[in-house]
């Protein structure tokens, strides 16, 4: 079964082969080439929470080699009459081939695997993992920097609801690579995922002090606070805004740090980074597409060609 719940369904040799067929997808991705790979097959769109790139970019993924896509979202669905999970997955099921799902609860994507035969992709289950962007940053950084090993990366934000940052620092560590998670104090990487990163024997630190750390820095990776998951609006009202990164702030950054974010932004990183030779987040979001194309094909058993297009 070719499921992706956690960045534990994937070895680190999956992970690399997995970002190969994602390089050699690249013109397919951006429209140079044609290579209908995924003809006939159908993928189901579950989305139940808000999504832009996500949705978006699975869906250019599909249709880019050559697949159909069906979506569904929980406003104009049955969902809105009180249809439980399990029912909609029942009919997934017999509509498509491949079901990516966005769920506000945590473990709702592991719980729609169960219930179905066909692969499901997790895109984002709560607070809890979102695996296909971590690919898709893997493939940034190491389009960047050519290569996952003994980097200095800084996750910073909310990184006690952020999903992205959960799967990401767990793929990272399986590398060797150097963590520096910032966040405020109520924001903190949760317990047993940092006894997790540790387990594997990297350095893990933990600040609350931005400045302290982008001369080091090889990749920062910023995130949104995560307002929908707090309890409490004064809560995020205490957080919102803490970490504001501008082009000045970089000036003593090395020159091939690169700057991350999942996306959306809200004020986290000013317009003016942008223009630095630091920004990448716009390129990472396009990077959605030839990795997300890989990951399609290899759960349906798809194999990417050593020269695609030929
Ligand atoms: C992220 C998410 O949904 O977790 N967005 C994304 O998929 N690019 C990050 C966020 O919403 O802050």
């Amino acid at each position: 079964m070719r499921d992706l719940i956690t960045m534990d369904d994937l070895s680190n040799d999956e992970i690399i082969e997995i970002l190969d067929s994602a390089e050699r997808l690249l013109p397919v991705a951006m429209g140079e080439i044609y290579a209908p790979l995924l003809q006939g097959k159908v993928l189901g769109n579950l989305f139940f929470e808000n999504s832009t790139r996500t949705r978006m970019s699975f869906e250019s993924a599909m249709k880019r080699l050559g697949g159909e896509v069906v979506n569904l979202s929980s406003v104009g669905s049955s969902v809105a009459k009180g249809e439980t999970l399990y029912d909609t997955m029942q009919m997934v099921d017999g509509y498509s081939d491949i079901a990516v799902i966005r769920h506000p609860r945590q473990g709702a994507a592991q719980y729609s695997a169960d219930a179905v035969e066909i692969p499901i992709l997790n895109a984002g289950d709560g607070a809890g993992n979102h695996p296909t962007q971590t690919m898709l940053d893997l493939f940034t950084i190491r389009q960047a920097h050519g290569t996952l090993e003994d980097l200095n990366i800084v996750l910073v934000g909310d990184l006690r609801f952020g999903r992205t940052t959960h799967s990401l620092s767990h793929a990272l560590v399986r590398f060797g690579t150097k963590l520096t998670l910032v966040s405020p104090e109520t924001l903190r990487m949760p317990n047993e995922i940092v006894r997790d990163l540790q387990s594997h024997g990297v350095d893990v630190t933990e600040t609350e002090d931005l400045a302290s750390t982008i001369t080091e820095a090889d990749v920062i990776y910023m995130t949104r606070i995560q307002k929908e998951r707090f309890p409490d609006e004064d809560e995020y009202a205490k957080v919102a805004g803490v970490y504001k990164m501008t082009a000045e702030d970089l000036s003593g950054a090395k020159s091939n740090m690169i700057v991350m974010h999942p996306l959306p932004r809200v004020n986290e990183i000013h317009p003016s980074v942008d223009e630095t030779a630091h920004a990448c987040y716009f390129k990472q979001a396009f990077n959605g597409v030839p990795t997300r194309m890989a990951l399609l094909c290899r759960s349906l058993g798809v194999d990417v060609p050593k020269e695609v297009g030929e």
